[in-house]
């Protein structure tokens, strides 16, 4: 279904928005998409894992997941002996996580928690990441950034992978040949799912510029920046991301930045 376009001022209180379709919508979402795993770190559809990526610096220290939905990252972590804490605005998607780590043995603690508010001290985290949680659900980016900037102990790591910035202009569809744009680039617009007449899904598009300056801003060095091509093999169509696509275009951005250690 293509969304429809909507001012991002026109959607109230995106948190909650996303809050509520995540706690209808876990199941679905996570039936839907198998190849997530129980235990298991995927960067984004494109396929890469973490194994394979090595992001997380070599020694990530105190590591917190935000917008971790099922937990699958932070389940891999701690089965590779790190001490993960996982957290998410979706009390859905938490439960979730709990059943996973009851299935799998593999426990860490849970927290529900918004990213533009996160119930942790100052500088108690070494690295923060995320695969595709909460950043797309906000309209600006400089909330999040500061907070998480605020609980990363001075040279820690904040890494992340999102939706590209160019794949909003396009269709929602996962074929080559209907890369045309229909949308224009950085309006600020959201693109919003509605139920009569309410916003009941808002998603909102950030520019290249956005990451950069909203990085910058809060007071990250941004150490790589990486747009993963599809991965051989990988045959499954995830939304607009699949091979023929993929094999054009981009479908994830992933960013990994430092808080300068002085
Ligand atoms: C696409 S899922 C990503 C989760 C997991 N990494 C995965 O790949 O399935 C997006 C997650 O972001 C969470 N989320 C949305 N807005 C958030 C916010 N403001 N703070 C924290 N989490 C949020 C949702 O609840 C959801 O679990």
């Amino acid at each position: 279904m293509e969304p429809h376009v909507r001012p991002a001022s026109a959607v109230p209180d995106p948190a909650l928005i996303a809050r509520s379709w995540w706690d209808r919508n876990a199941e679905e979402y996570l039936s839907e998409h198998p190849s997530l795993g129980d235990i298991r770190f995927q960067w984004g559809p494109e396929g890469w894992t973490e194994e394979e990526l090595q992001l997380l610096p070599d020694r990530p220290g105190r590591i917190l997941e935000i917008g971790a939905g099922a937990a699958q990252c932070s389940r891999w972590l701690a089965a590779a002996g790190h001490s993960p804490v996982a957290s998410d605005v979706s009390s859905g998607m938490l439960k979730a996580a709990a059943l996973l780590n009851e299935r799998t043995g593999v426990h860490f603690p849970l927290v529900q928690a918004d990213v533009t508010a996160l119930p942790f001290a100052d500088a108690s985290f070494d690295t923060v990441f995320t695969a595709f949680g909460a950043l797309s659900f906000l309209p600006d980016l400089s909330p999040p950034f500061a907070e998480i900037l605020r609980v990363l102990a001075p040279g820690g790591w904040w890494i992340y992978s999102v939706t590209h910035p160019f794949s909003w202009v396009f269709p929602d569809s996962p074929h080559a040949a209907d890369l045309t744009v229909i949308r224009p680039y950085g309006t600020g617009d959201a693109y919003v799912e509605e139920d009569r007449g309410r916003a009941d899904y808002a998603e909102f598009p950030h520019t290249i510029a956005d990451h950069i300056n909203g990085l910058t801003g809060a007071g990250f060095r941004i150490e790589s920046v990486l747009e993963p091509g599809w991965k051989a093999g990988n045959e499954e169509t995830w939304g607009a991301w699949g091979p023929d696509r993929g094999a054009m275009l981009p479908g994830t951005l992933i960013v990994s930045a430092q808080r300068p250690a002085s």
